[in-house]
């Protein structure tokens, strides 16, 4: 079965989307069959990997709406290609803005988004989910659809605000909808000769230690390069810092889920 991950934080760019496809694209060079999820009407995930709005076909907007207007759906067309083999994704549209509305006027519209997800629980090692930057009825759908939810950190001054209402968020889905529902936190744009980052990774260290994957990322500008190229960092560039660090979360990741499986 799948193993589920958002990647989530309601503070806006601190790394969720770059983290989904550099992760992701790290597990599918592992050999893990991996599907990335663009849960954000922003579709900044899809746009990097070259999928834009007018890209013919339907989106997770089209999918989730069938749960307000049945229809007959060939599930398999909304998964799409990437530049790498085993790395596959479901691009979103702005009308997620929409749907997300209107579904959320819905009982039980929690669990929507993991009624969509059973479709292939069988295909995937890894589904992977980009959220949007709010605690809103996307996130809480995305949270209800996964085993664990990882959430990106900058390691600044003021980076922990709003992580307290997110972990009572986290807490809130594990009472009513996903009782399973695990976190871990990943400290990103970490600035070694920076003494207000240091302190700050020392802080999470202190405070949230198993949680915290001991893997840290860095600064990278060729994290921003490789966007415009529509390619995975891993492809792009190969050697670099970041390509390093995202390979090393891919194996921590890895190592904590098949620890999770042997023991059930
Ligand atoms: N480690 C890094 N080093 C340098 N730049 C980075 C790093 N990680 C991400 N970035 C850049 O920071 C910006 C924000 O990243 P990203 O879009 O992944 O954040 P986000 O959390 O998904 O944003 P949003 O909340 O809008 O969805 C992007 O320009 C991205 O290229
Ligand atoms: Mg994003």
């Amino acid at each position: 079965m799948s193993h589920v991950v958002a990647i989530s934080n309601q503070k806006g760019g601190v790394a969720k989307t770059t983290t989904t496809i550099s992760l992701g694209a790290c597990l599918a060079e592992r050999g893990n069959r991996t599907l990335l999820i663009d849960f954000d009407p922003q579709s900044n995930l899809s746009l990097s990997l070259g999928h834009h709005d007018d890209s013919p076909g339907e989106t997770i907007s089209d999918a989730l709406e069938t749960s307000l207007n049945p229809r007959k759906m060939v599930w398999d067309e909304l998964i799409r290609p990437t530049s790498m083999e085993k790395l596959e994704i479901i691009p979103s549209d702005p009308r997620l803005w929409t749907v997300e509305r209107l579904i959320s006027e819905k009982q039980g519209y929690e669990h929507e988004l993991k009624h969509v997800l059973e479709h292939w629980q069988n295909n995937y090692d890894y589904i992977l989910i980009d959220c949007s930057p709010s605690l809103g009825p996307l996130t809480v759908m995305a949270l209800t659809a996964s085993n664990r939810v990882i959430i990106p950190i900058q390691t600044e001054f003021l980076a922990a605000v709003g992580l307290v209402r997110l972990l009572e968020t986290v807490d809130a889905v594990r009472e009513h909808t996903n009782a399973n529902l695990e976190f871990d936190l990943l400290a990103v744009m970490y600035d070694q000769r920076n003494s207000i980052c240091r302190a700050v990774l020392t802080k999470l260290q202190e405070n949230f230690s198993a949680r915290l994957y001991s893997t840290v990322i860095g600064v990278d500008t060729r994290l921003k390069e490789c966007v415009a190229s529509g390619q995975p960092i891993n492809q792009y560039d190969p050697r670099t810092r970041a390509t390093q660090q995202y390979r090393k979360l891919a194996e921590e990741l890895e190592l904590k889920v098949k620890g999770i499986q042997e023991a059930e």
